[in-house]
């Protein structure tokens, strides 16, 4: 029993527009909202309607007014590219304001739709809060996209301008950003009117016709004001993929996320205005929107931005490295980071050469925390380890185990309780409450709190149809788990064809398209399959054509080229093996549970419906022959 926590999240539930109204108090507004809640057209449920505010002026200008414009904002170490940089309140304020003004002279207006493709360098950060400061609407793309998914985030946003950068740096090779970004447009069917480039040090290049540099796109602008904006009108979007191959527009609106940010940085992470807080997640995700840049900020909180892996940049000390130079209160990574580093320094050699007094909680999420790797993490740090889940849909953490309410007892395999806000259930396929500890869908009565997602990008219908209606009142969360009695929530699996590759959400149903567009191949699947750092890595069946006289080895290297040249590197996807025929059900659905089980060695049941039970071990056999699985 947790009297704080549970007296708050009653609260939360019990008086929903009572609770985030004394929320709202805490975060600047030019002019108050009308109401708490517009609940007049479910489920466009609106937070804080009429409310006038701006998000760089919550994140940047209020802290500078409030006499704190020399506490560091944003601290850069990049291993990658040997630069360590940090930047004040006052010193972010001018950068970002004079390239807002930039902005506004080239002609982007409010609600203007920018698309933002870059490495994890500071000017990404400014981009963002300059699009914020006039209002304009950002789309953040991770550099580990290909061309054809950014074309395909240029087209659905009807983007005016990109942001992007000379190059990126992967360990052992420099990704260079132009090539990708002219295929972009050459594939997207509306053109954006300009590129500004950030030329790297050291790493410029040529630029085209439609290019700008960065460092001239800037040379005349002034620096502005914050706009005015309504508390609905849209802050960003970020693409992120659905239940079919086209990605989903999450839109998030700005007054909701300003007061449900602010809100979580010292409920759920415990951490207070000057407080040295790092996530270390990229900004082309949402973990990296909310925690690397906004909560951080709206917090008045000196945020660390890492331009690095966990492990080979230079070693696996990295992020003990970071910790101890920059004395970070707090953590927030994705498991596969401690894993990655678990693999390379099982005892923790490189731990102990540091200093980590000042470090208190280390916060786990973007996928399932495996109780080992907590263990593990606990062992080494001796302090607390929390997992908490949420996902690009609510902005923040749907549940957890909240830090700033007092912690309770750690069920390694939950992900914590309910975070206030949200009154999580487990409904069976009809409709009714599940009992606790029995498994079903996750979802959330409506409404959901501020800071979640009102709508998808010019998508009324398939927010509507997607989310809302397969359990009306509910919105379905495509996770599955239970509830214990106690109140612990576990996350067990996706419902839908969603994986999760080293902390990145992918959809097999768009790698299963771009497979079928290989002339050999008949027939495929895509499945997620268990891997040991990367939590689930993707592994493709196909069925060739027949006549095809390629050797099958060949079309197995043309399909890994093609999800690498459609989708990206970020996909993972090595492992494809040629199969006969893929198990079906009588009615003709693939059998992807059963063959993922298989892979993964667990036991799994015959299913009822199978067409043909013998398709079983052929394919394991194949899994066998091509050394997914050992005999
Ligand atoms: N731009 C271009 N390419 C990128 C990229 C970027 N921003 N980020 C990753 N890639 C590439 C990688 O170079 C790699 O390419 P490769 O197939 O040629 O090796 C591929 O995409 C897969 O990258 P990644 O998922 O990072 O795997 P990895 O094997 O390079 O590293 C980890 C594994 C665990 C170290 C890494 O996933 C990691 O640091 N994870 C941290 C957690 C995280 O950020 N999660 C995000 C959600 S919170
Ligand atoms: P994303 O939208 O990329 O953040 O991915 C969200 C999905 O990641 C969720 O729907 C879950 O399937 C998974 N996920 C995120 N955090 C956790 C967690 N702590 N435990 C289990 N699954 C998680």
């Amino acid at each position: 029993m947790n009297n704080k926590y549970d007296n708050l999240y009653k609260a939360s539930i019990a008086n929903p527009e009572k609770f985030w109204d004394e929320a709202a108090k805490d975060v600047k507004w030019f002019s108050p909202y009308k109401k708490v809640l517009d609940n007049s057209n479910p489920p466009f449920y609106r937070w804080f309607p009429e409310g006038k505010i701006n998000t760089c002026f919550n994140a940047i200008d209020r802290h500078v007014e409030e006499g704190n414009g020399s506490r560091l904002a944003i601290i850069y170490d990049s291993p990658v590219s040997s630069k360590k940089i940090s930047f004040s309140y006052s010193e972010v304020k001018k950068i970002v304001s004079t390239f807002a003004g930039a902005l506004k002279d080239f002609g982007i207006k409010k609600n203007d739709r920018i698309i933002i493709y870059m490495p994890m360098i500071p000017e990404a950060v400014f981009a963002m809060l300059a699009c914020a400061r006039i209002g304009a609407v950002h789309s953040v793309v991770f550099g580990g996209f290909a061309a054809n998914e950014l074309a395909a985030r240029i087209n659905d946003s009807e983007a005016k301008l990109i942001i992007s950068a000379s190059c990126g740096f992967e360990p052992g090779r420099i990704i260079q950003y132009k090539p990708l970004l002219d295929e972009a447009i050459r594939l997207a069917t509306l053109k954006p009117k300009k590129c500004v480039i950030f030329q790297r040090e050291n790493n410029s290049v040529e630029l085209g016709v439609n290019d700008i540099s960065w460092q001239e796109f800037i040379k005349n602008a002034k620096e502005i004001d914050c706009e005015h904006m309504d508390a609905n009108d849209p802050a960003y979007i970020l693409y992120t993929s659905g239940t079919t191959g086209t990605p989903k527009g999450i839109v998030r609106d700005i007054g909701g996320h300003i007061v449900a940010l602010k809100w979580s940085m010292k409920n759920i992470y415990n951490i207070n205005p000057g407080d040295i807080w790092w996530s270390a997640s990229d900004i082309g995700w949402v973990v990296g929107h909310s925690y690397i840049v906004y909560g951080p900020l709206f917090h008045g909180c000196t945020t660390i931005l890492y331009e690095g892996k966990p492990v080979g940049t230079p070693d696996a000390g990295s992020f003990w490295r970071i910790i101890s130079e920059y004395k970070v209160k707090s953590l927030f990574t994705a498991p596969t980071a401690f894993r990655a580093i678990k693999k390379e320094d099982p005892e923790g050699k490189f731990f102990k050469k540091y200093d980590l007094s000042k470090f208190e909680i280390l916060f786990l999420a973007g996928e399932r925390a495996d109780p080992d790797t907590i263990k593990w993490a606990e062992n080494l740090l001796k302090k607390p380890v929390i997992d908490h889940w949420w996902q690009t849909e609510t902005g923040w953490a749907i549940s957890a185990n909240c830090a700033g309410l007092g912690l309770f007892k750690t069920k390694y395999g939950s992900a914590g309780k309910a975070v206030p806000g949200y009154n999580i259930q487990i409904l069976k396929p009809d409709a009714t409450q599940a009992k606790p500890s029995e498994m079903g869908d996750v979802v959330v009565k409506l409404p959901l709190p501020p800071g979640t997602f009102p709508t998808l990008w010019k998508a009324d219908k398939r927010y509507k149809e997607n989310y809302m209606d397969p359990y009306q009142g509910y919105y379905k969360t495509y996770d599955a788990g239970h509830i214990d009695e106690d109140g612990y929530v576990w996350i067990m699996s996706r419902t839908d064809d969603i994986i999760n590759v080293a902390g990145h959400r992918l959809s097999t149903g768009s790698m299963e398209e771009i497979l079928s567009e290989n002339a050999s191949v008949a027939e495929c699947a895509v499945l997620g399959i268990a891997d040991n750092l990367k939590g689930q890595i993707p592994l493709g069946l196909i069925v060739l054509k027949s006549g095809v006289t390629k050797k099958p080895e060949d079309i197995s290297k043309e399909c890994i080229q093609m999800i690498r040249d459609k989708i990206g590197p970020v996909a993972a996807f090595k492992n494809v093996v040629v199969v006969k025929r893929l198990p079906k059900t009588r009615s003709g659905k693939i059998l992807r549970g059963t063959v993922g089980k298989i892979a993964d060695q667990v036991p799994y049941k015959m299913p009822a419906t199978i067409d043909d039970p013998t398709i079983l071990d052929e394919i394991k056999s194949s899994l066998i022959e091509s050394g997914i699985i050992k005999n």
